[in-house]
């Protein structure tokens, strides 16, 4: 819903990304940690940006260097405020007190809450044009137990209250907050201001901001949510829930889009895997970040791909790992056991069987023999080899680059390639076979003879 507020008014997202998060036990901070190849603050960051904030804050923990360079490489733009003391939500949102704008609209979102989309904040957002003071996201679940509890009376919100804080009466409230909250900006800073610590934890609670308005006689509304999309995650099992929620969403986009996938739950995708229509995706395939397919391909059973193109019609696998650059031109094809690195396949280009092609350049059609390797590291420095069009790699070569092979040239099987061979050339590098008529009998005859003369062993 866009109204002629929204435009006038401009949305500043408060993201809190501050604390260890202990319970997950590792040196990263919670918020690091990884979905579908993005960090969880990464999702989040995406998510404000999708709902349309003009300025982010994010808050966290002073002195992380690793936080920071994740803000600047995902959100540029965005403010970081520290947050000395982790004394709560509404704690951390006043840290970032200097972007809240009395005219603004404020989304807070929390860095361990990854899976709200960017539509939800948006829904979450759209009372205010309205004249909400206050909206809060919440859900309703059979397993409130750890979250706050949303308590109304007559369908209208009252306050929110904290499980350490509940009665046993209000603990069994299915209604939870998942936490996120949009606030007027014309309030904001009143409310948040006089929110105390007054309760179990002894911590400044964001949701009392709910109780307070509904004191000021302000408008609060309650947005609701999918329990799936409200999870938190604060331990490595929440963590791996929220990975197979998010793998489930991203298989049934690329379903939609028309791709196959023959076993869906086998098939791992990236935050920014795309797929083209009418590709088909065998099982057990992992699709690290930075993957394109396009329209037509096939990608066999257990490959692993990682920044890669794949050009339409082109086919990889079984059993292949492709990373770093690699591209496939329309109609190439990659085999069982084949590492491609940085390196282009031309339109049509083979390498059916047991390669390694780094640092490399390959001409249409050509054809790469069973176990032929491109020697691109010399323990210093990666050197480039080319291949031209049409060329013929016999199986079992070692081309060590820099090193070029023309186009339609023939490289003999086992041969070790060390200078450019010229367009339409045979290449032979290797030991010339002789071949001794009647010398193996002789030489049995002879190992027999000398079996028999050594002396028994006692
Ligand atoms: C919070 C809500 C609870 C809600 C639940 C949903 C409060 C007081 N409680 O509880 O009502 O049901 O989320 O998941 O808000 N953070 C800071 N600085 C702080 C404290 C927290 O940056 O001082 C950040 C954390 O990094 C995290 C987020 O705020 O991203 C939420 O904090 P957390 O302690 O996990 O709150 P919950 O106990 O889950
Ligand atoms: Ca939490």
């Amino acid at each position: 819903m866009t109204t002629a507020d929204d435009v006038r008014r401009s949305l500043t997202a408060i993201v809190l990304a501050a604390g260890k998060g202990t319970r997950m036990r590792s040196d990263l901070p919670k918020v690091l940690h990884r979905l579908a190849g993005r960090s969880m603050l990464g999702h989040v960051l995406a998510a404000v940006q999708a709902a349309g904030a003009a300025r982010i804050a994010v808050v966290a923990e002073p002195g992380r260097d690793d936080v920071a360079r994740e803000i600047a490489a995902l959100a540029p733009g965005s403010d970081v405020y520290p947050q000395v003391e982790r004394l709560g939500t509404a704690h951390a949102v006043l840290a970032a007190r200097a972007a809240l704008g009395a005219g603004d609209d404020v989304i807070v979102a929390f860095a361990d809450t990854p899976l709200v989309s960017g539509e939800t904040l948006a829904r979450l957002r759209a009372p205010l044009a309205d004249g909400a003071a206050v909206a809060v996201l919440a859900f309703e679940t059979d397993h409130p137990e750890g979250y706050g509890r949303v308590l109304t009376e007559g369908g209208r919100v009252l306050a929110i209250r904290e499980e350490k804080d509940a009665s046993l009466d209000e603990r069994r409230v299915r209604l939870c907050n998942a936490g996120l909250m949009a606030l007027a900006g014309a309030h904001a800073l009143s409310l948040l201001t006089r929110i105390g610590n007054d309760n179990a934890a002894g911590e400044y609670y964001l949701p009392d901001a709910v109780a307070l308005a509904v004191g000021d006689g302000l408008p609060v509304a309650v947005v609701p949510v999918a329990e799936a999309e409200a999870q938190g995650v604060n331990d490595r099992m929440q963590l791996g829930v929220a990975e197979a929620a998010i793998q489930a969403r991203l298989r049934r986009l690329a379903q939609l889009g028309g791709a196959t996938l023959i076993a869906p739950e086998t098939v791992f995708l990236s935050h920014d895997t795309i797929l083209g229509r009418d590709v088909l995706v065998e099982p057990h395939v992992v699709f690290d970040t930075g993957v394109r397919v396009d329209d037509g391909c096939v990608v066999h059973a257990f490959c692993h791909l990682k920044d890669v193109r794949l050009e339409a019609g082109s086919r990889v696998g079984p059993f292949a790992r492709l990373r770093g650059g690699a591209v496939l031109e329309p109609g190439a094809a990659i085999g069982n056991f084949v590492e491609v690195k940085n390196a282009r396949l031309g339109p049509g280009a083979k390498a059916a069987h047991l390669t390694y092609l780094g640092d490399a350049e390959i001409g249409g059609r050509a054809n790469i023999g069973a176990g032929t390797i491109t020697c691109n590291y010399d323990g210093v420095s990666k050197h480039r080899t080319v291949i031209g069009a049409g060329a013929f790699i016999g199986s079992n070569a070692a081309l060590v680059a820099p090193v070029s092979i023309g186009a339609g040239a023939f490289v003999a099987s086992g041969s070790v390639i060390t200078e450019d061979v010229p367009d339409g050339a045979l290449a032979v590098a290797r030991g010339r076979q002789a071949v001794k008529p009647g010398w193996a009998e002789t030489k049995r005859t002879a190992l027999k003879a000398d079996n028999a003369a050594r002396p028994v062993k006692p």
